[in-house]
């Protein structure tokens, strides 16, 4: 394959990209195009590695309304309205519905994806589940699973034997929900058992750490403490750390620095966090997302995640992850140039270090997944969450669509209305 004419995210434009053997082999300006190969015309559009989603839940996902709706909009009416559907789950379908999400996320260029699966079940199902699923779409998405607790590790009966089951049957990742525990010392507990537990195995760890808007849940200095104790760094993630939003500044001051020397990812997940907290708040209300600017200015990865898409705790979604990234940039005012970049990233190259993706980038012997966008930059994709002209993993294609073009044209141009255009 050879793709003709692509501009980068890095802004380099008039770029050629060859593709053999499922990786990248020349990037460049007039590559000559090899005889018998597939010429994809990016005609100047946005060549993007693949979409990364650092933090899902894809044995919830489109269980909206099943058996009711989440009235209170709460994370623990949520939590609740999961623990009574649970019982009604059918492996075919979890399998069915997360089949059906991977359809959405391939068409929206998302080829990567983290999703923890509740392992309180004692029949885990939705472990079986997902497995299957993460084999069935192995060719077309990187699916990594967390086992992770969701009624609580220490609380819930069987739980760290299910955890552990879990990951004996392949699941890639430790999970936890410290701050779900019934006090601070299990919390505190749980996170020392998990990460002792992934440094035994050689696997990662990604907590539900701190998603609350208490300032007093400080789960995350301990997630830091151990990573850095046991050798951790580059393989823990903090997810949601929402209770930063809420902490003293001074405790923030001293914190940042340590989750940076302990090598600690941590995953924003915008739209869930803004409808999730400050439930309780008069006003003024709280945002309740974590501190991305600063934990960035600190050194520390930040990737955002998509979290939920139609189930006990959000009603919206459709795996489009420019949808996430532009709510980060406006809950957390990223308005500058360089950090509506930071945001593409935080759904990009960043959340590819979240879940350590082998291969994944625009540089010669990366493997050969992208996405084409009908935008000119990563700033332009979020405004306006661009289409996703061409879909491309492992050099073959898995998903065109048209570009967006609408025939109204009250401004008088020859062509159709281009909204990537302005007159200034
Ligand atoms: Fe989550």
């Amino acid at each position: 394959m050879l793709v003709r004419n692509a501009t980068l995210v890095d802004g380099r434009s008039g770029i050629d990209l060859l593709v053999q053997e499922g990786r990248i082999a020349a990037l460049g300006p007039s590559l000559a195009a090899p005889p018998e190969a597939e010429v994809v015309e990016a005609g100047g559009w946005l060549l993007s590695p693949p979409f990364v989603d650092a933090h899902f839940h894809m044995d919830a996902t489109l269980s909206h309304g099943l058996p009711r709706v989440n009235e209170s909009g709460t994370l623990l009416e949520g939590i609740a309205l999961w623990g009574e559907l649970k019982p009604m789950l059918t492996q075919e379908a979890l399998v069915e519905r997360a089949l059906a999400y991977c359809d959405w996320a391939v068409a929206r260029g998302l080829l990567a994806i983290r999703s923890h699966v509740d392992v309180c079940d004692p029949r885990l199902l939705a472990v079986e589940a997902l497995l299957e699923v993460r084999r069935r779409v192995a060719p077309y998405i990187d699916l990594q699973l967390v086992a992770f607790p969701q009624d609580g590790l220490l609380r819930a009966p069987g739980a760290w034997d299910q955890l552990v089951r879990a990951l004996d049957l392949g699941v890639d990742v430790v999970g936890g929900i410290p701050h779900f525990e019934r006090s601070a010392a299990d919390g505190t507990e749980s996170v020392r058992r998990l990460c002792e537990l992934a440094a035994e195995r050689g696997l990662r760890v990604d907590l539900h750490c701190d998603e609350t808007d208490d300032p007093q849940s400080r789960h995350v200095e301990t997630l830091a403490y151990h990573a850095q104790r046991l050798g951790l760094q580059g393989r823990v993630t903090g997810s949601h750390l929402t209770s930063m939003h809420s902490m003293d500044n001074d405790y923030v001051a001293k914190l940042l620095p340590l989750m940076a020397e302990a090598g600690l990812h941590a995953v924003a997940n915008p739209l869930i966090n803004i409808t999730l907290q400050g439930r309780r708040d008069g006003y003024p209300k709280r945002r309740g997302m974590t501190r991305v600017p600063e934990l960035l200015a600190a050194g520390v990865n930040v990737a955002f995640g998509h979290d939920c898409v139609m189930d006990p705790w959000y009603a919206l979604g459709s795996a489009d992850m420019l949808e996430v990234a532009s709510m980060g940039l406006h809950v957390a005012q990223m308005t500058s140039a360089a950090a509506m970049r930071q945001c593409f990233d935080a759904v990009t190259t960043n959340a590819a270090r979240v879940l350590g993706l082998e291969g994944y980038g625009l540089e010669p012997g990366c493997r050969a997944d992208f996405v084409l966008l009908q935008a000119r930059s990563p700033a332009e994709a979020l405004r306006l969450r661009a289409q996703r002209l061409v879909v491309v993993r492992g050099g073959k294609v898995l998903a065109r669509a048209p570009q967006a073009v609408m025939s109204l044209n009250l401004a008088g141009r020859p062509a159709a209305v281009d909204f990537t255009r302005h007159p200034g």
